[in-house]
């Protein structure tokens, strides 16, 4: 989380600062600012909110510089209100910092008895001092090395000096920093996105190391603040992906985009002319591995969980799925025949870095599915699948979850046929089924106007349930989360069959309950669990796919009729009718779809 910007150039820095800082609100939107130097002091500015809020107090104030760093914050120590805004100055530096200082309570008691004086709630503000501090006595590569020894925790950092008006030091420890070339200009940033429309030639620092950003040149160093030579990679410039377009939200597009995501993900990895998938360099012999431990966070892990069935059901192989903030801490029986699968979007969420790299340092076969390809995860994992679904910008995960089930029901049918527990004549026939998938996702996004009127009615309830088995069950969860994070109604995702077992309870007159009975294997089943919640007075949604066969049950509220398909892909299809209903109800409530209050997309601290 927070946002990290810094630019070193020759030219007015202020509104590329802020250019970058609106592309890195997807980080954190709780407050922003910036500072920059000056006739030889640094200017300072912040307010709480959204950048364009910082934008709009820059109009009334003239902060000029050719040298600056700016944040986006998503609050952790302190309320987010413009005094704990970052920048973080003392009279001589002043720094942004993303992620969270373990040991702040102990330095700042420290740094109070040597005589600084403290304005904001921060963690932040103690490394300002202990720079301050050890510049009275040392070098700058002396003072950046015992500073960065002395903090304990995670931190990406931008810092900014009065008397050197040539220079922003970045550090990195466990939170993701970029640095960028440009002519007679260099950048830091969080992440290469916010740094794309200014260069396409990009650094990433490693765990320990810190830069010395200069107007014509860039300096590397270890955590021993010894010089080290570093690589320059340069990306791929499109950026068409990052505009609305017609759309009034991102996620509006990145919903009506699936389709083609999808379609661009079979593409990458089926090799139709074969009638094959191709999986490249795959660093094992398929004899090496006989489980799979999946795991994620948040929408990730609902990915997870979908793979789960279909591993199950594809291979013989054990298959266990993890939260990463659980499987991080607990104590794990690492087995050297099993593959661990990281799944993110972001590729930086803290928690999933730390899983991977205990692994890695257990010397685990590691893989990641990932969407941005030069994240953390990516980079340290043995292998990569990339999910090839293009920039994903709302905060809310919707065309990415699409992509890391795709990719990963495309990496159990692999293994399914490498581990011959799949014959040949079955896999060749659901390749088949699923060239037809982003046809059928494009006929099912076409539900919008009964999903609208039924929006209406969730938000009307205090609560809200979603109901499903087997292969449905997932999807009920990613469908509860969606509901959540936009429209903050209390959702909660559960498998059909427990409904008996406690939160039947809950159930009363008039709650609407979404229950998910494609017509698959539990389809029976789930109907007989949707009679009990009906008959306690429940408004049910039912999701089901198209079928000559009518639905007998009766006293249902609504339905919503998918396409049909085979069951294993039924999953894609059931989520686009609740990715839409969650958007519909925030739309109505007028909250901000794409960035919901209290959330981020990157999630870089614990
Ligand atoms: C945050 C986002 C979620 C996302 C989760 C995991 O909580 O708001 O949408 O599912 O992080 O992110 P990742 O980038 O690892 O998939």
């Amino acid at each position: 989380m927070c946002g990290i910007i810094g630019i070193n150039s020759n030219k007015q820095v202020t509104a590329s600062i802020i250019n970058s800082l609106k592309k890195l609100e997807y980080r954190g939107y709780d407050s922003a600012g910036l500072a920059t130097l000056s006739n030889g002091s640094i200017n300072e500015i912040k307010t709480e909110g959204r950048v364009d809020k910082l934008e709009k107090s820059l109009l009334s104030q003239n902060i000029e510089g050719s040298i600056g760093i700016g944040h986006v914050r998503w609050a952790t120590h302190g309320i987010p209100n413009s005094l704990n805004a970052h920048p973080h100055s003392s009279n001589n530096v002043s720094v942004v910092h993303n992620g969270i200082i373990e040991n702040s309570t102990i330095l700042k008691k420290f740094l109070i008895g040597k005589g600084h004086v403290f304005k904001s709630q921060t963690d932040t503000e103690v490394i300002v001092h202990l720079i301050t501090e050890h510049l009275k006595t040392d070098s700058y590569v002396d003072a950046i090395t015992k500073t960065l020894k002395s903090l304990h925790g995670s931190f990406a950092l931008g810092i900014l000096f009065k008397d050197e008006p040539d220079l922003i030091v970045g550090a990195r420890r466990g939170s993701p920093l970029a640095v960028g070339y440009g002519p007679s200009e260099n950048y830091l940033g969080s992440d290469s996105y916010a740094l794309k429309s200014m260069t396409n030639k990009i650094t990433y620092l490693n765990d320990g190391e810190f830069c010395f950003i200069k107007k014509d040149y860039v300096e590397f160093y270890n955590e021993e603040g010894i010089k080290i030579n570093k690589k320059v990679l340069e990306l791929s410039t499109d950026e068409k992906n990052y505009d609305k377009g017609e759309f009034k939200h991102f996620m509006a597009k990145e919903i009506e985009e699936q389709p083609l995501t999808v379609k661009n993900g079979i593409k990458e990895y089926i090799d139709s002319h074969n009638n094959d998938i191709n999986i490249h360099n795959f660093p094992w012999k398929i004899e090496e591995i006989s489980s799979i431990t999946l795991i994620g966070c948040g929408t990730a892990y609902h990915s997870c969980l979908m793979a789960k069935y279909w591993f199950e059901e594809l291979t013989s192989m054990e298959v266990n799925i993890d939260i990463a903030s659980e499987f991080r801490y607990r104590k794990n029986r690492f087995k050297k025949d099993n593959l661990y699968v990281f799944v993110s979007q972001s590729g930086e969420t803290a928690d999933t870095y730390a899983a991977l790299d205990l692994c890695n340092k257990n010397e685990m076969k590691t893989c990641a599915v990932v969407n941005v390809i030069e994240s953390s995860i990516a980079r340290d994992s043995k292998f990569i699948l990339p999910i090839h679904c293009g920039t994903e910008i709302g905060v809310a995960s919707t065309k990415a979850f699409l992509g890391q089930i795709l990719i990963l029901y495309i990496f159990a049918l692999k293994i399914g046929v490498m581990k011959k527990d799949l014959d040949i004549k079955k896999f060749s026939e659901k390749l088949v089924e699923l060239k037809k998938l982003p046809e059928l996702i494009k006929e099912t996004l076409l539900i919008d106007n009964k999903v609208q009127t039924i929006a209406g009615t969730f938000n009307e309830a205090k609560g809200s349930m979603y109901l499903g088995r087997g292969y449905s069950y997932p999807i009920a969860l990613e469908g509860a989360l969606k509901l959540k994070e936009l429209s903050y109604i209390h959702a909660e995702g559960y498998p059909a069959g427990e409904m008996k077992h406690g939160p039947l309870a809950l159930i009363e007159e008039g709650m609407p309950v979404v229950v998910l009975a494609p017509r698959d294997s539990y389809y029976k089943k789930t109907i007989s669990n949707m009679q009990e919640v009906i008959a306690r007075g429940a408004k049910v949604l039912l999701i089901t796919n198209k079928s000559e066969d009518e639905v007998t049950s009766e006293n249902i509220w609504e339905t919503i009729e998918v396409e049909s398909t085979n069951e294993d892909l039924l999953p894609f299809l059931l989520t686009i009718p609740l990715q839409k209903l969650a958007y519909y109800s925030a739309l109505k409530k007028g909250f901000d779809i794409d960035k919901p209050r209290n959330l981020a997309k990157s999630v870089t601290v614990e």
